[in-house]
């Protein structure tokens, strides 16, 4: 196979993000640094350019092996890549942030990302660790004095500093974004969230996409797991587009995305899925392809994690 041309989308600050990225959650990132190093390697041999990972994930070392064996060999210039990393809510205090960018640079051995981004807007009780900080009845604690908007201001700082080319955020909704725009001295060019076929986030996509900032959709594939949906996967639409277009439904799913300019970054550890879902930028969706998706939307989301308790909770808001 050729490699695969991924098309970009541009950053209101001039950078560009490639469509589609390589998602490195897997639960496995501290045990498993060689498996995902490989991974890294070999997606970028296909032609991956975009490296999504978090220093939630433990995968930053694994993801920085990869890398530099792909530059190494040849594949690749550091300049021809596009790494995302994330700031956890134990460093979200604005004196932190920088040292903890700087630690993941340590591990992904570069010495600047393309995009950092705010994991999430809830600050979490101040660690060294990257954990979920816990009291004695197991419940998470919460750092509600400190302000989305201070850890901002450290976001800027890594930005003055050059240590990252764009940030942005991750799991903020409508009204944080607008409150940060209405802040902020470096606006953010991208938010990450839960987007997929049964959670299309219409609302938020078009705010965002709005004002400037680009969409990344996480859990693309996720939701055609039966064990993320409790009615089971309700594929039919999406099988009878796939079987027409000879294509998997996992690569409709991605495509209906890039097709509405939101970038995807699915994971997978398989070598034929990490290029199968590279190939769905070459798919080409009808608009009535486009319309008989858009109506399995649900608007559930899948990923509501523990944030729930903290003052700056995203989701209570309708988006
Ligand atoms: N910002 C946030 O808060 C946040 C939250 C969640 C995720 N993320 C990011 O988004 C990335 C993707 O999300 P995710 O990992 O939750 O889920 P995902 O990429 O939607 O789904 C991954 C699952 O789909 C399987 N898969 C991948 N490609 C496939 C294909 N072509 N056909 C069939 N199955 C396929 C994978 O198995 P195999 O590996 O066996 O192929 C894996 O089980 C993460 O890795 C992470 O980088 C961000």
């Amino acid at each position: 196979m050729a490699n695969v041309t991924v098309p970009c989308l541009d950053l209101k600050d001039g950078h560009k993000i490639p469509i589609v990225g390589l998602g490195t959650w897997q639960g496995t990132g501290e045990t498993d640094e060689g498996g995902i190093a490989t991974n890294v390697e070999n997606a970028i041999s296909i032609g991956y350019r975009h490296i999504d990972t978090a220093q939630m994930y433990f995968a930053e070392a694994g993801v920085g092996k990869g890398i530099r064996a792909a530059i190494d060999k040849g594949m690749v210039r550091r300049e021809d890549l596009f790494v995302t990393t994330k700031l956890w809510q134990t460093h979200s205090r604005r004196e932190d942030v920088v040292r903890h960018l700087r630690k993941s640079l340590d591990k992904l051995q570069l010495d600047y990302v393309d995009l950092f981004l705010v994991h999430w807007p809830c600050p979490l009780k101040p660690m060294e660790e990257n954990m979920f900080p816990k009291n004695d009845k197991g419940e998470v604690i919460f750092a509600d004095d400190i302000d989305y908007l201070d850890t901002w201001k450290g976001m800027e700082e890594a930005h003055d500093l050059g240590l990252t080319k764009s940030i942005g955020v991750s799991n903020f909704n409508k009204r944080q974004i607008e409150r940060l725009l209405a802040n902020c001295k470096t606006r953010p060019v991208n938010n990450q969230v839960e987007v997929h076929l049964f959670f299309q986030n219409r609302d938020l996509v078009k705010f965002c996409q709005a004002e400037g900032i680009s969409v990344t959709g996480y859990r693309n594939l996720q939701f055609l797991n039966a064990s993320q949906s409790p009615e089971g996967p309700k594929t039919d639409v999406i099988e009878a587009i796939a079987n027409r277009l000879g294509k998997t439904i996992q690569q409709v799913a991605l495509k209906f995305q890039i097709q509405r300019a939101v970038a995807v970054i699915p994971k997978s550890s398989n070598g034929e899925r990490l290029k199968q879902n590279l190939e769905a930028v070459n798919i080409q969706l009808t608009d009535d392809d486009m319309k008989a998706l858009e109506g399995l939307d649900t608007n559930k989301r899948t990923l509501d994690f523990v944030f729930n308790g903290s003052k700056y909770y995203p989701f209570a808001d309708p988006y």
